[in-house]
């Protein structure tokens, strides 16, 4: 089967890659882009360690084709920290210990940007309701809203800072 030539913006890059009608967008990432921060946990949509933001809308890479990409523009894990400088959610998971073995945690760092870029003052209830889709098996989840909530509170102070 024919290769198709993928045109899209990557982390705010330009990005090309030949891809398989059948290869998901996860694969493309990790294999055509060298992005191995987006995990791959069940492949199915149910653990949510592969979430990306494409177009602005947080979804499941291993359930999007690469060919979908084409003209769209995807963020992913590797694009949160600018630098050295970490992106507040990124230091107030370190703060909180809201990681253990680190499997979910790019999936659930893009779910909670998704979030703050919606909703940049979520409830407790919002921030978990949100984030159920990203599954943990070590952390009992509590540290990891105690983060986001954390880094929202921090976010939302820098803004009115520099307002
Ligand atoms: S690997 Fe995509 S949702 Fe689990
Ligand atoms: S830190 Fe191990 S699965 Fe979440």
């Amino acid at each position: 089967m024919s290769k198709r030539h993928i045109t899209t913006t990557v982390n705010g890059d330009p990005a090309e890659f030949l891809t398989d009608p059948g290869t998901t967008l996860l694969d493309a990432l990790r294999d055509e882009l060298q992005l191995t921060g987006s995990k791959e946990g069940c492949g199915s949509g149910d653990c949510g360690a592969c979430s990306v933001i494409v177009d602005g809308r947080l979804v499941c890479s291993c359930l999007m084709l690469a060919v979908e990409a084409d003209g769209r523009r995807i963020e992913t894990i590797e694009g949160l920290a600018h630098g050295t400088e970490l992106h507040p959610l990124q230091q107030k998971f370190l703060e909180h210990a809201a990681l253990q073995c680190g499997f979910c945690t790019p999936g659930l760092l893009m779910a909670s940007k998704a979030l703050l870029d919606a909703n940049p003052d979520p409830t407790e209830e919002e921030a978990r309701y949100w984030l159920a889709g990203n599954l943990c098996r070590c952390t009992g989840y509590d540290k990891v809203i105690r983060a986001v909530l954390d880094a929202a509170a921090d976010m939302r102070q820098e803004r009115r800072v520099s307002a």
